[in-house]
């Protein structure tokens, strides 16, 4: 057997808990309990009742010097909240082996034994391992499910092929334990790369008055924005999230301000700029505002079918963020277009100087979607990211504003 990476140093003093549910290859999450422990990490080992099947908690329990966990309601007599506690608690979560059946239930967000209820409550990261027979695997339902779990972050270790404990020969097979060991050392590193940085990000589109009902407003779902501040959280930053109206829930840990127009989303960046040190700007806001919107409802019988609405240019938030930013303060700028995305990012790093320029093409019907196309453009030049789950788009963002404000504050 191979030595343990030298990356899985990283966990020491991390509390990992690692799942281990009902496959065959569950004896291999055996020798990784072991390895992270020598690492210095504290291994809890969360066993689905199944996993109990393959392997005994007690081998688990040697080499980790610690009970393992099985039973959600065994859990009462120390603890109120013991379903969850683990999952609070956590700095990271490996699930190895990850069967069909527990990708399926942490896709449809079942809460049906210790280890769903652990993930459901957790804001680690958290690697999903699976191994199962090559039938299974290719099956639709366990592809479809697998794909929810990477659009919300998780990151999975693909299983590799190779000969089965089925006897064929196909994918399916648990990763070998190097390539889950570059994955954690992978999760625990960007864990860290915005520790203690504090981040603004503004997601969701604004809402300009007509009246006391009506607005103009825009079609962003203020999906990437909640991914980026979900991902820059997860990164260890203190995130503040400023938001448009949108039907998304803040992520947990990131703390919400809550915007309608464009002058409000302005002022509200503003306010945060002096403490900030990187600000994204993901929002869709408006470049123009009804000039007069009326305090009382516009009545249709008196338009006598035709309206004119006089609209005024909204001051441009980048620019007075260009203007106000502290040296330093590392700012992303967002370039929604139906044309030539690259070519307008690119102007609009020359004419306004972000750091960095989100260029995002969206003819292609990316309000709503979980998946983007963009092209980060930048001095350096422009990479051109394939189509990729938000949270992926997100993480990856994240990655750049990290290496750009150099390691933790
Ligand atoms: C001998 C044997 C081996 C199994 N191996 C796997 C496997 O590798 N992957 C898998 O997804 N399911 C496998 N299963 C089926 C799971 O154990 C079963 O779906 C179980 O309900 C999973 O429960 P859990 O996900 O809560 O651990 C196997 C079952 C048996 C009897």
């Amino acid at each position: 057997m191979t030595a343990a990476r030298p990356g899985l140093e990283r966990s020491r003093g991390l509390f990992v808990v690692l799942g281990v549910s009902g496959s065959i290859a569950a004896y291999k999450a055996v020798e990784l309990a072991r390895r992270l422990t020598q690492a210095g990490a504290t291994v809890q080992v969360v066993m689905t009742r199944s996993a109990a099947e393959f392997v005994r908690p007690l081998t688990f329990q040697a080499l980790t010097y610690r009970p393992v966990e099985l039973e959600m309601f065994g859990q009462l007599d120390d603890r109120a909240a013991g379903h969850v506690a683990m999952g609070q608690q956590a700095d990271l979560i490996v699930i190895v082996p990850a069967t069909a059946h527990v990708i399926a239930r942490l896709a449809h967000g079942f809460a049906d034994d210790l280890l769903a209820t652990t993930v459901l409550a957790a804001h680690a990261p958290v690697i999903v391992c699976p191994a199962m027979e090559t039938h299974m695997w290719a099956n639709p339902a366990t592809q479809a499910n697998v794909a929810i779990l990477r659009e919300r972050g998780m990151r999975i270790v693909a299983p590799e092929a190779g000969e089965l404990a089925s006897g064929l020969v196909g994918q399916g097979r648990l990763a070998a334990l190097e390539r889950i060991e570059d994955a954690i050392a992978e999760a625990v590193g960007e864990a860290r790369s915005l520790a203690g940085r504090r981040v603004v990000v503004t997601a969701g589109p604004t809402a300009e008055p007509i009246d006391p009902v009506r607005v103009i407003s825009n079609r962003s779902s203020g999906k990437m924005g909640y991914a980026i501040a979900s991902a820059a959280q997860a990164a260890g930053a203190d995130v503040t999230l400023i938001s448009g109206p949108t039907a998304l829930a803040a992520p947990a840990g990131v703390r919400q301000v809550q915007i309608e127009t464009a002058s409000e989303l302005r002022e509200a960046v503003l306010a945060l700029l002096p403490d900030a040190e990187a600000v994204v700007m993901a929002a869709a806001v408006a470049d123009y505002r009804v000039a007069e919107p009326s305090d009382v409802k516009l009545k249709k019988r008196d338009a006598r079918g035709e309206v004119t609405l006089r609209l005024t240019e909204n001051a441009d938030v980048l620019k007075a963020v260009m203007a106000k930013r502290r040296p330093g303060t590392f700012v992303v700028g967002f370039k929604a277009e139906t044309g030539d995305p690259v070519a307008e990012a690119t102007r609009m790093l020359r004419e306004k100087g972000p750091d960095l320029v989100v260029a995002n093409d969206v003819s292609a019907g990316v309000f709503g979607a979980d998946t983007d196309t963009v092209t980060f453009v930048s001095v350096d030049g422009a990479e051109a990211l394939p189509r990729l789950p938000k949270a992926e788009v997100a993480r990856r963002l994240v990655q750049r504003i990290a290496q750009a404000l150099g390691g933790a504050s």
